[in-house]
């Protein structure tokens, strides 16, 4: 028992890189390292042959008590450094949430998540001197699965795992880190050229069917994937050919009549929770442009709407939407808008997308199913209080397929100018 390690990971090799930085918080480090080495040497090299007075009286009484009491002592102030430097390690990360000090951390997590200086100091304009990568807080809740998904070979394939990365999004680990392998890509043979292939089928061989139930579109077609796609990857023969341009009910309104509400200032859009990106394709052909978020959540809803030449956004509706203020002239949502959850959920979502639109920009409500009066309340009183222009405002009954009525609203709203 000549000296005591302290064992912080692999604390070493970063201490090591701290040197460089030349901060405060290494040199308190270093003085860390040293006392509390120095005084677990002394504590375990001191014997009855020694010297001192202390030790010869202790020696003489064997004050048994007494040393186990100062053992004590001495492995708290160790106890207490490790724990000193185990934050001071997670500050010189710069990832509080995230304990990247963990055994299980692959490396290729920490290469990712290590704060990086700025090659010529720093940015005289911005005032940052390095540079941090982003990923969700929410990641360290999840850390078992991240760190499975960051464990890949550097610069060789990646597994065949996007399902594992929407499992971590769908948990908030939003966004996900950047990995440094090559995604599978799937050969996309027989696309077609615009504007053709809006409508048109491509073989199914294209999309990415790894991690999903079905594994083909005839079983997708045969799914009630949720409330805005049911049928909604066949373009053939199904009701999706039929959407935006013909009316069911009273709570369908037609593209051509809400792009005349815009009065011909609408070239762009952003649908949220877009099924196969049919709405983007309508209004495609009406030379509108559309953003259309969605996830593969059962179906392969990205691949689908990217072969159709439209836009897909991979993003969840916890994330703030990655676009700057007033970016849009209209946005669409249908049930994607029913997030659950306490109401200051909805109220965060909706100045999202008030954010999002321009002044006088058109925001479409379109068919969200309000499973009881209250609901219908709260959302009311909730887009009352942004102070749209009610341009249609439709409340609808329907009968579902268990023979209950359900109530429908169906909006198009246009955001005044605020000052
Ligand atoms: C040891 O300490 C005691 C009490 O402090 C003192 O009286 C004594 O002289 C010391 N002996 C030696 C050898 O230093
Ligand atoms: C050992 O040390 C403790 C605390 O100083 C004291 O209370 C106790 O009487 C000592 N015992 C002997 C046997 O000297
Ligand atoms: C289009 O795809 C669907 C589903 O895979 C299939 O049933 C249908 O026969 C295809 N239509 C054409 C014209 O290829
Ligand atoms: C869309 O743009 C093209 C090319 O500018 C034009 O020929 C076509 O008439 C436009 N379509 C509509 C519906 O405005």
């Amino acid at each position: 028992m000549g000296s005591v390690s302290l064992k912080i990971g692999d604390g070493t090799a970063r201490f090591k890189r701290a040197t460089f930085c030349s901060s405060a918080v290494n040199l308190l480090m270093l003085f860390s390292v040293i006392t509390t080495n120095l005084f677990a040497l002394y504590a375990f090299t001191s014997s009855p042959k020694d010297h001192t007075n202390h030790s010869l009286h202790l020696a003489h009484h064997k004050n048994i008590s007494l040393i186990s009491e100062q053992v004590s002592l001495i492995l708290r102030e160790i106890d207490s450094s490790q724990k000193k430097l185990t934050q001071m390690e997670k500050e010189l990360l710069g990832y509080e949430s995230i304990d990247l000090s963990q055994p299980n951390i692959p490396t290729e997590l920490k290469n990712f998540l290590q704060h990086h200086q700025l090659p010529l100091g720093k940015d005289s304009r911005t005032g940052i001197t390095e540079m941090v990568a982003s990923v969700g807080h929410s990641c360290e809740r999840s850390l078992d699965l991240l760190a499975q998904y960051m464990k890949y070979k550097v610069n060789g394939p990646c597994p065949d795992d996007w399902s594992l990365g929407q499992r971590l999004i769908l948990q908030g680990c939003e966004p996900l880190p950047r990995r440094r392998c090559f995604a599978k890509s799937i050969p996309k043979v027989g696309l077609l050229p615009y504007p053709n292939s809006l409508w048109k089928n491509v073989s199914e061989k294209i999309y990415s069917w790894s991690g999903i139930g079905c594994k083909n579109l005839a079983c997708l077609n045969s799914k009630k994937l949720n409330r805005d796609c049911s049928g909604c990857f066949d373009l053939v023969n199904g009701y999706e050919k039929e959407r935006f341009v013909k009316v069911r009910g009273k709570n369908d309104f037609l593209i051509d009549d809400v792009l005349a509400l815009g009065s011909g200032g609408t070239r762009t859009g952003f649908d949220i929770g877009g099924g196969s990106g049919t709405f983007a394709a309508r209004m495609a052909e009406r030379n509108v442009t559309i953003v259309t978020a969605t996830l593969n959540v059962d179906a392969p809803f990205s691949d689908f709407i990217a072969a159709r030449g439209l836009f897909p956004m991979y993003l969840s509706l916890n994330h703030r939407f990655p676009f700057y203020d007033s970016a849009f002239d209209l946005v669409h949502v249908a049930n994607g808008l029913d997030i659950g959850g306490r109401p200051e959920i909805l109220e965060f979502l909706m100045f999202d997308i008030d954010r999002i639109l321009r002044a006088g920009g058109l925001f479409w409500l379109d068919n969200f199913l309000c499973t009881n009066d209250e609901k219908k309340k709260v959302l009311t009183r909730l887009i009352e209080q942004f102070g749209y222009k009610k341009l249609k405002w439709i409340v609808g009954e329907r009968i579902n397929g268990g023979g209950n009525s359900e109530v429908y609203l169906s909006a198009v709203l246009q955001k005044p100018v605020r000052v």
